[in-house]
């Protein structure tokens, strides 16, 4: 079997084992897909300015984040639908972060309950949230807390679904409908198969139990619509209801960065989703340095990480730390735990080769002083012209 050696060999991995259409639904942007490409082209075109002759004999991945050590500086970020990917797709993740040492954080819109994942990882878990309908909202809360959960994410960039059009055409949806198409599709990629009938069709598994079963919040899942009123009030109603780190995620501007820190979040993290909501949105690095600089907290990032080089940058511009979507999806659906394993292995030996080679220690000491781009330096003067030109 052919050597995998980096993100894309495992990517390539997945696409051969899972059916076109599940394969869609991973990999797909919204509209033209033009965000796609523009999240990678980011990272590309910034540099690096190595520092030579320092001891970089020994050399530390380990940080913390809100207080809490972390392996390297990565978060398995939250995806929905986990489940169609490999059987128990988030008991997987969770374990390999876990393992790793680092977080996994579990969507709303995942296909193991939040106590059953709790149950079965062996490291911290993070709770993304949906708000579909605010009673529903509190009930996850509630019950994530009382798992043990130590961060609600709440994602904003939701209010309504992006238009995913390898979607839209392959008919994607959960649970799956089966057509002629799908059927010959499922028979081309006979292990996912397997294993589907093996384990039976995923199900959106915090939505089964029974606080859950009232005629009101059931109407509310079977739209899938979020609640595209929710705004700067209801984050403060989230506040009160959560005692532990809350971060908003899919921010793309400064502005809005602080003003959730001002309502008593305690970070943000920097998104587009992938490049799945909105095609023509930035891409988040643009603003990193900047967000990082005036947001008064912590601030993440996500979107178009591949490598460990990416890593590196996102952190010398300012990010405490990246979170994981489709990277540590790859290895999931090339080949389970085992795959996500072999993902975040390959992301932290990238992260500390590269370090190695700028002349940087640890992961810690990174500053935008190792990163150079179109020719200027990147000092404090220039910085900020250099990140919005990115
Ligand atoms: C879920 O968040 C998705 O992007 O599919």
């Amino acid at each position: 079997m052919k050597k995998l050696v980096n993100v894309a060999d495992f990517r390539a991995r997945a696409k051969a084992r899972l059916p076109k259409i599940v394969f869609d639904y991973l990999e797909g942007g919204a509209e033209d897909e033009t965000g796609l490409r523009h999240n990678r082209d980011v990272y590309g075109q910034i540099r690096f300015q190595p520092r030579r002759l320092v001891d970089v004999s020994t050399r530390t991945l380990h940080t913390s984040v809100f207080g809490k050590p972390m392996a390297a500086p990565m978060i398995v970020g939250p995806t929905g639908l986990n489940g169609i990917f490999w059987p128990n797709g988030d008991l997987a993740l969770a374990r390999a972060a876990g393992n790793f040492g680092i977080p996994f954080a579990l969507s709303t819109a995942s296909t193991s309950s939040i106590e059953a994942v709790a149950k079965a990882a062996t490291g911290e878990l993070w709770f993304q949230l949906y708000v579909v309908h605010r009673k529903l909202a509190e009930l996850l809360v509630r019950r994530a807390l009382s798992a043990g959960y130590t961060t609600l994410i709440l994602t904003t960039d939701v209010a309504v679904n992006g238009k995913r059009e390898r979607d839209l055409r392959n008919g994607f949806g959960l649970p799956m409908r089966y057509s002629a198409k799908t059927f010959v599709d499922g028979l081309l990629h006979p292990r996912w198969s397997l294993d589907l009938l093996r384990n039976g069709m995923p199900q959106l598994a915090n939505f089964a139990s029974q606080d859950v079963q009232d005629a009101e919040l059931q109407a509310a899942l079977m739209s899938r619509q979020m609640d595209a009123s929710f705004a700067w009030d209801d984050l403060t109603w989230l506040r009160d209801l959560w005692p532990h780190t809350l971060l908003i995620k899919g921010i793309s501007r400064v502005d809005d960065a602080r003003r959730c820190i001002a309502l008593g979040a305690d970070g943000v993290i920097l998104s587009n989703h992938g490049a799945r909501q909105l095609d023509s949105a930035i891409a988040p690095l643009t603003i990193l340095a900047d967000t990082a600089r005036n947001a008064g907290a912590p601030v993440l990032i996500d979107s178009g990480i591949r490598r460990g080089s990416d890593i590196v940058k996102a952190i010398a511009l300012g990010a405490r730390a990246v979170l994981l979507g489709r990277a540590t999806l790859y290895g999931l659906a090339a080949d389970g735990e085992a795959g996500v394993d072999a993902v975040l292995d390959m992301l932290k030996k990238e992260i500390d080769t590269t370090l190695a080679q700028i002349g940087c220690a640890s992961v810690q000491q990174l500053n935008d002083d190792f990163i150079r781009r179109g020719g200027r330096r990147n000092d404090a003067a220039h910085s900020n012209a250099i990140a919005e030109s990115i």
